[in-house]
């Protein structure tokens, strides 16, 4: 059985990820969303708030299930076997930082591959960054993210 690891800091988890997690959960038997830390990010919500919204988006997905861990992937990838990490890619920026860090965990283990989904063409400028920047100034940001989480995020950031 092939296990995908879609790992990030989802705060809070975007329309983009959910395509991401959704085209990957047609293309594995299993998916592990796992909420990361990324210490070079503060984030808004508690990683347990971050994997409770990814629960409840995507709840309707059976072979989905949603993990937290602090520490470093490819430590988490050792304890799965037969598993490779899937991300999304949108524009050469991310490219740069996402190539370094599969190389990177690579050098870590040497058996850790990273598969990448290009984005579908309407989430391309999507992030949540600028979900979380559109919230915190009370703009209209319903069009970005699933529905269910819409009221949480705008609690937690509409000033
Ligand atoms: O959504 P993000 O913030 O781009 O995701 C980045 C993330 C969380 C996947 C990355 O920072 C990560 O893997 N962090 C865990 C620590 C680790 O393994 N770092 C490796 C550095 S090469």
């Amino acid at each position: 059985m092939r296990t995908a690891i879609c790992p990030g800091s989802f705060d809070p988890v975007t329309l983009g990820h959910l395509d991401i997690i959704k085209r990957t959960a047609r293309l594995f038997d299993k998916v592990v969303v796992l909420v990361v830390i990324n210490t070079a990010k503060t984030p808004s919500f508690s990683a347990e708030e971050r994997a409770e919204m990814l629960r409840t988006v995507t709840k309707d997905l059976p072979n989905v299930s949603v993990d937290v861990y602090d520490g470093l992937l490819v430590n988490y990838v050792k304890q799965h076997e037969n598993s490779v990490i899937v991300k999304g890619l949108r524009a050469m920026t991310d490219f740069e930082y996402e190539f370094q860090m599969a190389l990177m965990n690579r050098q870590m283990l040497g058996t850790t591959d990273t598969l990448f989904l290009t984005t579908s063409a309407e989430y391309l400028y999507l992030s949540s960054s600028a979900v979380k920047q559109i919230a915190s100034f009370g703009g209209d940001f319903s069009r970005f993210v699933p529905a269910e989480i819409h009221d949480k995020i705008r609690d937690r950031l509409c000033k």
